[in-house]
C-alpha cells in the first residue's frame, strides 16, 4: 500500500489510476476534459473530390498506433441512398495532421449504393476490418449484402472486398455505426464482435462474430424489436444503431439508438456476458442518464473509466456532448463537456491508449454544422485531465 500511495506523484493520468487501484473507498477521480485540438476531416459541398456530402464518420486506432478515420462520401446527394465512396485519411501523429483523402471503396452509380459500417482491430493478428452493407435499403436493388475489405498495413492498403452474406444470411444488416471490439478478456477472448442493427432476423440489434481472426463470420446474440416483424411506429421498441465495448469482468455492453423512443428519449443499454452469443432481453436497461434523439453515438471504456458522447437533446440533434462514469454506466456523472453546441449528429470515440503511452487522451469524430449536421466531418483531441 505504501508503495502505491508514493507512486500517486507523477501526473494526473497517474493518479487517477492509483486512485483507482486504491479500491471502492478512494475518492473518485478528476475527469476534467479541455479540447486540446479540432480539425475539420471532411468538409460537404462537392470541393473535395466533387463529392456532395460527408456523413457516418468513424475512427479507429491502428495495430502501430496510428489513427484511421473513415465517412461515406456521398457522391451526388445527402441522401442515405445513392451512390457513394468509402472516404478515409489516416494521422501518424496523434492526429495533429492528417494525409489526403483515399477513396478506397467504390459503389458505381448504384441507386442504393453502400452504407457504413464499423471498423474493427484485429490486435492480436495486426489486421484492421472495415465492414459495410450494399443496398441496405432495397432501394431498387433485390439482395442485402454485407461486405468485409480488410488491411494489414495499418490502412495505406485494402483487400477487395469479400462478400460474407453467405455466411451470415442475405438480409439487411447494418453495423455500426461505429467500431466492432476484439475481445480481450474471457470469455471468447480472441473473438471479433461487430454489433448492428436490421432486417436480418426481422428487426432490431444482432452482433456478428469471428472465431478465427476475421477468416470466417456467423450470427451472434440478437434483440429483436416489437412487436416483432411489424412496421413500427412512436413508442415501440425498436433497438437500432449501437456501438459495443468491454468491461474488464468480460461483460460487453451495447449502448443503442432507442429509435421509435420507448419508454424515454434516451438509450438503449444491452448487456452480454457470453462473448455476444446472446443478448438477454432481460439485461436490457434504460439509461434516462444519457438523453438521446435517436441518433448513432459513441461510447468508449478507457482506464477504469466509461465515456460516452452524443447531441445529448432529447429531440434535436444539437449540443454533443462527453460523459463519463466511474461505475461502468451504472450511473453518469454530474458534469458533463459540451464539445460543440450547434447541429451534431453521429459520432465515433477512440484512443490510443491500447498501444502508446497515452493515458490522457481520447479522440471524437462527428457530424458538425452551423446549420445541418451535414455540413462537415470534426475531429477533436480531449485531454481528459486539463493538460494542454
Ligand atoms: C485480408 O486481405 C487479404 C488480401 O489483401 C486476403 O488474402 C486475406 O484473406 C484477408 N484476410 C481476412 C482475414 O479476411
Ligand atoms: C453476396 O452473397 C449473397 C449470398 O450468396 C448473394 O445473394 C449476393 O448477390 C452477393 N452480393 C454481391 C454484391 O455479390
Ligand atoms: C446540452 O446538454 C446539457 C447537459 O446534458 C444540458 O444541460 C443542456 O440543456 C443541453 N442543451 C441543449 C440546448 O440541448
Ligand atoms: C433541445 O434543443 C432545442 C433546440 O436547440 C432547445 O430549444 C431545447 O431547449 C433543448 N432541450 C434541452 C432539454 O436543453
Amino acid at each position: 500500500m505504501e508503495d502505491t500511495t508514493a507512486g500517486c506523484r507523477l501526473t494526473m493520468a497517474l493518479l487517477v489510476m492509483c486512485l483507482l487501484s486504491l479500491g471502492s473507498g478512494a475518492p473518485l477521480a478528476q475527469v476534467t476534459p479541455v479540447i486540446t485540438m479540432e480539425q475539420l476531416l471532411w468538409v460537404s459541398g462537392r470541393t473535395i473530390g466533387q463529392v456532395d456530402t460527408f456523413r457516418i464518420p468513424l475512427i479507429t486506432y491502428t495495430p502501430r498506433g496510428h489513427l484511421l478515420a473513415f465517412s461515406e462520401a456521398r457522391k451526388y446527394s445527402a441522401s442515405d441512398l445513392g451512390a457513394k465512396f468509402i472516404a478515409t485519411r489516416r494521422s501518424y501523429d496523434g492526429g495533429y495532421t492528417w494525409g489526403p483523402t483515399a477513396f478506397i471503396v467504390d459503389d458505381g452509380i448504384a441507386p442504393d449504393g453502400l452504407n457504413l459500417g464499423a471498423v474493427v482491430v484485429d490486435d492480436e493478428a495486426k489486421n484492421i476490418f472495415l465492414i459495410y452493407t450494399l443496398c441496405a435499403h432495397y432501394h431498387q436493388c433485390g439482395v442485402s449484402s454485407v461486405m468485409v475489405t480488410n488491411s494489414s498495413d495499418d490502412g495505406v492498403t485494402w483487400s477487395i472486398p469479400k462478400n460474407i452474406s453467405l455466411e451470415i444470411g442475405t438480409k439487411m444488416f447494418a453495423p455500426g455505426p461505429g467500431y466492432g471490439i476484439q475481445k480481450k478478456i474471457a470469455p471468447m477472448k480472441g473473438r471479433l464482435i461487430v454489433c448492428g442493427h436490421g432486417s436480418l432476423d426481422e428487426d432490431g440489434i444482432f452482433c456478428i462474430l469471428s472465431d478465427d481472426h476475421g477468416s470466417s463470420w456467423k450470427r451472434g446474440g440478437k434483440l429483436e424489436g416489437l412487436p416483432f416483424k411489424q412496421q413500427k411506429r412512436l413508442g415501440d421498441f425498436s433497438p437500432d444503431e449501437c456501438q459495443p465495448y468491454e468491461l474488464p469482468d468480460g461483460t460487453v455492453v451495447i449502448n443503442a439508438r432507442n429509435q421509435y423512443f420507448y419508454h424515454c428519449h434516451c438509450r438503449i443499454v444491452a448487456f452480454s456476458t457470453d462473448g455476444c452469443d446472446t443478448l438477454p432481453l432481460e439485461s436490457v436497461r434504460f439509461d434516462e442518464g444519457l438523453p438521446d434523439p435517436a441518433v448513432a453515438a459513441g461510447a468508449l471504456y478507457k482506464g477504469g473509466i466509461t465515456y460516452f458522447v452524443n447531441p445529448a437533446n432529447q429531440t434535436q440533434r444539437v449540443n454533443l456532448t462527453l460523459r463519463w462514469s466511474f461505475n461502468s454506466g451504472d450511473s453518469w456523472e454530474q458534469k458533463s463537456f459540451q464539445i460543440w453546441p450547434g447541429p451534431s449528429g453521429y459520432s465515433c470515440l477512440t484512443t490510443l491508449s491500447h498501444h502508446m503511452e497515452d493515458n490522457e487522451n481520447i479522440y471524437i469524430i462527428y457530424e458538425k454544422g452551423r446549420k445541418e449536421i451535414t455540413e462537415s466531418i470534426s475531429l477533436v483531441k480531449v485531454n481528459l485531465y486539463g493538460n494542454i
